[in-house]
């Protein structure tokens, strides 16, 4: 994880780069750090906590500087592990993992060369530093071509003060030409202003940048040369009048399924490959944390509607059990960010083995996106909280959409998705009632979430949501498996939410609620039946609109989104920054 940046021109550097690390903090707000050259000697500043730490570092002077917002991966959280690193005469900031940096800094240490933090990344330091001969460009080829694993960098030499270089391996980058200077980002909405022309570099590629110049090029230094890349100024993340981005990203929600909707009925390729996908032998659908709980949603509606298995995999998971990707195996990865590093590493290998990926992004100049040989677009916009809100349900969408065009190409009923935009509106206005279920949960010790078939899906879903943002440990279950075992977790005042929103099944849930009431549970309901709502066993419920219960989790997730939410909030956490957590996973 982690987000670099980088300016030279014109303007005073630490504004620029500050504001660029705020547009990423939500890769990893650890620790951060600015180095600014003011003309005689580089300045470095670094705090551990948010980038707002080191805003007294505006005032640095100075046209050229390179910037880090960082989520430990290698080394606590402490000053000296923050970015930049400095060794010699290099500044350099790092996002990625150096798999051999024992090794190499073992040599170095052998030739006496000293380390002041436990990161991989200043290994990489003193790698440039050993290769510097006078050009910049070339020490830094030379020292990534020692380097295992993954890394963006941006490097700058105090002997070559008007130059900045960087490199790119599975790590995103982009660099371009913005306002008055030269920028290096990690994402868009870190260079994005009027008028900016930015580039995307590739995995293996590198760049100089000089004067008004951008060299872009390979290991043998020939000159790459690239297309600008779109992009629109709004992904730069606004609050607007809310108070957290994601009570504002589950407002959103509405327009996010009727964008996403949208944008596959423009989609031309649309059709084709949802006939692929109806003569396909074998699907496979690889995920990680919100966007596997998608997959599993999706998995249950090719199944129900369509009646085509598919399986669905931890993508950390999958390209560790020698997968089996059989003849005709076509994968489907979802991802809201497209730079997940497990779902990469897992698309990677079934590539190698042979398998058609498509994929199921938001981001459009992602990794996974460039990857895929197929690509359908959500339209979430940007997500900035770090919980998934709005992403998850606008997958669903994109997922559903696929279910629906392929029960027609086989002939079989689907039910509708239309109408679900409003839906989802109402259903957030009823999830509000959840702010009363707090203090059920805010002190609790644990909590559970059960449903059964596509009920479960989205308890999984509720779960992980509380867990990430309230730190309140909690289990997603199967309904029918909490006699199985956990059910010995229940005590008098556990906080129990069923998610109901299938009639064929309602009853079998309303055993599993009988079973958890009858220990003491305060049982918490989210349905669209009304006639389940009044029991003496239910504490409080939200109810939403009825919709086909295939595709529902769209909706029965909303209440347990605010819920998150709203105990987040009582328990005195930023529901948008939960410790330990980076949006954006680029390591594994
Ligand atoms: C949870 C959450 C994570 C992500 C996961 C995959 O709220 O945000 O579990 O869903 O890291 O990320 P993407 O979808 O970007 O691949």
């Amino acid at each position: 994880m982690c987000g670099i940046v980088g300016y030279l021109g014109k303007r005073q550097a630490a504004p620029v780069l500050i504001e660029g690390l705020y547009q990423l903090e939500y890769r990893g707000y650890d620790s951060v750090g600015i180095a600014v050259f003011d003309g005689k000697k580089l300045r470095v500043v670094k705090k551990t906590g948010l980038v707002r730490e080191i805003e007294t570092a505006r005032q640095a002077v100075g046209r050229v500087g390179i910037g880090h917002t960082r989520w430990a991966t290698h080394g606590d959280v402490t000053v000296e592990n923050a970015h930049p690193h400095t060794y010699g005469n290099i500044a350099l900031v790092h996002n990625g993992i150096v798999e051999n940096a024992a090794k190499l800094r073992e040599e170095c240490e052998e030739r006496g060369e000293a380390f002041y933090s436990d990161t991989d990344s200043e290994v990489i330091a003193h790698l440039i530093a050993a290769e510097y001969h006078g050009d910049l460009l070339e020490a830094v080829i030379r020292a990534c071509g020692k380097i295992v694993g993954s890394y963006a960098v941006a490097v700058f030499c105090e002997d070559e003060p008007e130059r900045l270089v960087c490199a790119r391996m599975r790590s995103p980058l982009i660099v371009g030409r913005a306002k008055e200077g030269l920028v290096v980002a990690s994402d868009i909405p870190a260079a994005a202003e009027e008028g900016a022309v930015l580039y995307s570099l590739e995995d293996g590629e590198f760049a100089s940048l000089s004067g008004d110049e951008i060299f872009i090029c390979n290991a043998a230094k020939s000159k790459i040369k690239k297309e600008p890349i779109e992009f629109s100024e709004e992904g730069r993340a606004d609050l607007g009048a809310y108070r957290h981005f994601m009570r504002k990203e589950i407002d959103e929600i509405p327009v996010v399924l009727r964008d996403s909707r949208e944008e596959i009925a423009r989609n031309f390729c649309f059709s084709d490959f949802c006939k692929v996908l109806c003569q396909t032998e074998y699907i496979q659908i690889v995920a990680c944390g919100t966007a596997y709980h998608s997959g599993l949603c999706f998995q249950a509606a090719l199944e129900r509607v369509c009646r085509v298995p598919a399986d669905v995999f931890i993508a950390s998971e999958y390209r560790y059990m020698d997968p089996i990707v059989r003849k005709g195996t076509l994968l489907i990865a979802i991802s809201q960010s497209g730079e997940t590093a497990d779902t990469l590493a897992a698309v990677r290998l079934a590539k190698r083995r042979g398998a058609h990926i498509a994929a199921v992004v938001n981001v459009k100049y992602s990794s996974l996106a460039r990857l895929a040989d197929t690509v359908l677009f959500t339209q979430a916009g940007r997500e900035v909280a770090v919980a998934a809100t709005k992403s998850f349900n606008a997958q669903l969408m994109v997922l559903y959409l696929i279910v629906a065009a392929m029960a027609s190409i086989k002939g079989k009923r689907s039910p509708t998705l239309k109408g679900f935009e409003s839906k989802a509106a109402r259903a957030i206005a009823a999830g509000e009632a959840v702010q009363s279920w707090v203090p059920y949960f805010a002190g609790a010790k644990s909590a559970y979430f059960i449903g059964r078939g596509e009920d479960m899906c989205v308890a999984l879903e509720g779960s992980l949501k509380l867990k990430e943002i309230s730190y309140l440990p909690s289990e997603g279950y199967a309904a029918g498996e909490l006699k199985h075992g956990t059910l010995a977790l229940i005590e008098p005042y556990t906080p129990v939410v069923a998610v109901l929103m299938r009639r064929d099944i309602a009853e079998k849930t309303m055993n599993a609620v009988h079973e958890a009431y009858s220990r003491g549970a305060s049982v918490f309901l989210v349905t669209c039946f009304e006639e389940y709502c009044g029991g003496k066993e239910i504490t409080a419920s939200v109810l939403l609109p009825k919709c086909p219960p295939v595709f529902s989790p769209i909706l029965s997730v909303i209440p347990l989104q605010l819920l998150a939410y709203y105990t987040s909030l009582a328990r005195g956490n930023d529901p948008d920054k939960p410790r330990n957590l980076a949006k954006s996973v680029t390591v594994e």
